[in-house]
């Protein structure tokens, strides 16, 4: 739950999760479709304490109310779909429920997956979490899953563990990560920050090239085996300390 937000007018609550506009909030209170432990709350304008068991505890037209703000989610990011409010083609917002879209705050991914990589992508609408999950003093690993176009040749491990590889046009030294192989075109690559496309620029690096990218694991959270891509769910407080729980500040 976001600071400062223990209690707020029912009309301002409602229009925020994107329900409508404050005239249309209470017309549908004002119809008794809005209903708090059992009981309509007819005056939009009285103060709900907001609280996470709301959902349980309210509906809006017979249906539990959504998430109020401070959620994160996991999302399975499919292939083919873009991290971006702005962009066109099919963009990862677009696997949530219409409404949210409407949500202030609004909701946004924590950092980026390439339009081709797939795996685990969070969301929240919390600057907070946001900001403690990519702060690059925050050092939350992130592993992925990586097929290569070419057999590895051996140094690679010892190469991204160095702490001493520069990218292409960057000045500053990647931090050490971890390679560990599983075939000669497979491995497991945990990395404690995120620079642009900076597995795929790893690989080049090494003159290899990334043929599929999945990331499996942010922080000790892992992907849910059974959590189909282009599903979410919505993180309880384990899963979100879990996220955490591996950060090594350096
Ligand atoms: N590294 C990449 O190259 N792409 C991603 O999507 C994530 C990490």
């Amino acid at each position: 739950m976001s600071k400062g937000q223990t209690s707020l007018r029912l009309d301002r609550l409602l229009a925020n999760l994107g329900y409508g506009s404050r005239r249309e909030i209470h017309q549908l209170a004002g119809a008794g479709l809005v209903v708090l432990d059992g009981a309509p709350l007819r005056d939009a304008g009285g103060r709900i304490a907001v609280t996470l068991d709301l959902p349980a505890r309210m509906t809006v037209q017979g249906a539990p109310l959504d998430p109020p703000p401070g959620m994160v989610l996991m999302l399975h990011k499919p292939l083919g779909v873009t991290c971006s409010h702005k962009e066109t083609g099919p963009l990862v917002y677009d696997l949530l429920p219409t409404r949210w879209r409407r949500r202030d705050p609004a909701i946004s991914t924590i950092g980026r997956l390439d339009k081709e990589t797939s795996g685990l992508l969070l969301l929240t609408d919390d600057g907070d979490v946001l900001h403690r999950v990519i702060s690059p003093r925050s050092h939350v690993p992130k592993r992925y899953h990586v097929t290569l176009d070419r057999p590895m040749r051996g140094d690679e491990a010892a190469i991204f563990a160095s702490g001493e590889l520069l990218l292409e046009a960057e000045d500053k030294p990647l931090l050490p990560a971890t390679l560990e192989v599983l075939s000669e075109r497979e491995g497991r690559l945990t990395l404690g920050e995120g620079r642009y496309h900076q597995v795929r620029r790893m690989f080049a690096a090494v003159g290899n090239h990334v043929t599929a990218l999945h990331r499996d694991r942010i922080g000790a959270l892992d992907l849910p085996a059974d959590l189909a891509a282009g599903r979410f769910q919505i993180l309880d407080s384990a899963s979100l300390a879990a996220v955490f729980a591996a950060a090594a500040p350096v």
